[in-house]
């Protein structure tokens, strides 16, 4: 199956690698990048099909969209003179909505609306998808199959999708200060910096492995590690004192009213 790419910056790129990663042909990979040579960077080192012809997405059964705001407008309606019912058009823009792809490109065209995270690119992304009314269950599995390379699907209405997007699109960099934090606390207290990284990194990432895998909520799990008395309570009546719940929400409302 023949995938294409408008757009690889940031978070087409990530998708792009998340894909190969996953064992997808580079050569079954088609994109089209802007005017500043940033797919054709990408291309030397991941080997996909290069193109600037819209033609050549013709024949791609699924077609992502990775431009910012200000490319969509022209993107779309180049698109719109070459896709038919043979294509599918997963918009990953923010600003895209399920009806202004459905009116721009037709109703007959499939499309969703997905929000993906950079942790795509290692496979371990969670890719928010909101489906057009008229999808048939044959291409919405179509889409979940490639989806599900690059992580989790969580599929949900088009206007929820905004925070569901910065929920899991902008943590990535405030989980990344969280782990500077930690491992910055180690090294004052004599950790060597690589160490103190790498226990940071792998404690978060068995912390999510264990609620996934358990699914328990984070409430039964912090209170099995807390005994009355003891360090790691003084440790969150720290975090409260501090106002890191809090820290948090305001992170999320401020990016979500952006
Ligand atoms: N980054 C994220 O974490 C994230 C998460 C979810 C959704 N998104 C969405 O993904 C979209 C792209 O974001 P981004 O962070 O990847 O931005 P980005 O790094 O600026 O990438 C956008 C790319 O689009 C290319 N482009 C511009 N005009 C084009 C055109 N007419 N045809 C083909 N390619 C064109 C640019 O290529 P040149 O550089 O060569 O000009 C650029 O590399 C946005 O709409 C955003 O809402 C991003």
């Amino acid at each position: 199956m023949t995938i294409g790419f408008i757009g690889a910056g940031s978070m087409g790129g990530a998708m792009i690698e998340g894909l190969i990663g996953s064992g997808t042909d580079p050569g079954d990979i088609v994109v089209k990048g802007g005017t500043h040579g940033t797919a054709a960077g990408l291309q030397e080192k991941l080997k996909f099909t290069l193109t600037d012809r819209y033609q050549d997405f013709k024949a791609c059964r699924i077609i992502v969209v990775a431009v910012g705001t200000s490319a969509l407008e022209t993107v779309f309606k180049q698109l719109s003179q070459i896709v038919t019912k043979k294509n599918s058009v997963i918009s990953v823009a923010a600003a895209s909505s399920i009806a202004g792809m459905q009116q721009a490109l037709g109703d007959q065209i499939t499309v969703a609306h997905a929000i993906p995270n950079t942790p795509v690119s290692v496979g371990e992304g969670v890719i928010g998808v909101s489906y057009g009314s008229k999808l048939s269950d044959a291409d919405k599995s179509l889409i979940n199959q490639f989806l599900s390379k690059l992580g989790k699907i969580v599929e949900t209405t088009d206007d929820q999708l905004g925070i569901l997007g910065t929920v899991a699109g902008c943590s990535p960099a405030f989980i990344d200060v969280f782990i500077e934090a930690l491992s910055d606390a180690g090294v004052l207290h004599g950790l060597p910096r690589k160490q103190a990284y790498e226990v940071a990194e792998q404690t978060l990432l068995g912390t999510a492995k264990l609620a996934l895998k358990s699914g328990e909520n984070p409430t039964v799990l912090k209170d099995a590690v807390t005994s009355p008395g003891g360090t790691t309570i003084k440790g969150i009546a720290a975090l409260e004192k501090n106002g890191f719940r809090n820290a948090v929400i305001e992170a999320i409302t401020a990016a979500n009213n952006g």
